[in-house]
């Protein structure tokens, strides 16, 4: 069966679309807590205000089995890293991903360094890197149960839709850096 990545900066809404697929049936394996269960959270960066993770020892640990019998997606911002069959790369417009990521109770540098990836496409092009099939889906203005209709779409349907390359959020270069 195939796996599915479901990825994209923190914020974008993998869980809010995670647990809209659960909600329809679908197997969707949680990454922050195989991390988690599997002692894989390395030091913690007081800077960054994030714990480190070894992609390599990720990758080893989950493999293709640790998403179990069924499984179809695995969800996290590490996902796309993993041995999987297509990524799916969740974006926000950097102001409201801003919103977002403050309304948690982020640090402003916090806020800043995420959407600072985010209008730099970094894991758009970390997955368009590792080889594997890519699909970019906007949450922007989008709400979390179509986000997940427009997966099964892609699961389901045409492989060729929402390619990536369909966000640009170049213009919020000068507010962000
Ligand atoms: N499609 C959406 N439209 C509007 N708001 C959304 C959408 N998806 C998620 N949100 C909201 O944005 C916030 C972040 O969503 P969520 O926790 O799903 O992000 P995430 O990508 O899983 O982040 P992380 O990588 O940190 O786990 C939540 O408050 C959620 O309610
Ligand atoms: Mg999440």
């Amino acid at each position: 069966m195939p796996l599915i990545a479901i990825t994209g900066t923190p914020g974008t809404g993998k869980t809010a679309a995670a647990a809209e697929l659960r909600r329809r049936g679908y197997e969707v394996a949680d990454l922050s807590r195989h991390i988690g269960d599997h002692g894989l959270k390395g030091e913690f960066d007081a800077s960054r205000d994030t714990f480190a993770v070894d992609v390599e020892a990720l990758k080893a640990s989950f493999g293709r089995a640790g998403a179990g019998d069924g499984t179809v997606f695995v969800e996290g911002h590490l996902s796309h890293h993993l041995d999987c069959d297509a990524a799916i790369v969740l974006r926000c417009h950097p102001e409201r991903l801003a919103a977002r990521l403050r309304s948690r109770g982020y640090a402003e540098g916090k806020v800043r360094e995420n959407v600072q990836a985010e209008v730099l496409d970094v894991i758009l092009c970390e997955a368009a890197g590792s080889g594997m099939r890519v699909h970019e889906l906007d949450s922007t203005d989008t709400p979390a149960d179509a986000i997940a209709g427009m997966i099964i779409d892609i699961v389901n349907g045409d492989e060729a839709l929402h390619g990536p390359g369909s966000t640009d959020w170049s213009g919020e270069m000068d507010r962000w850096f």
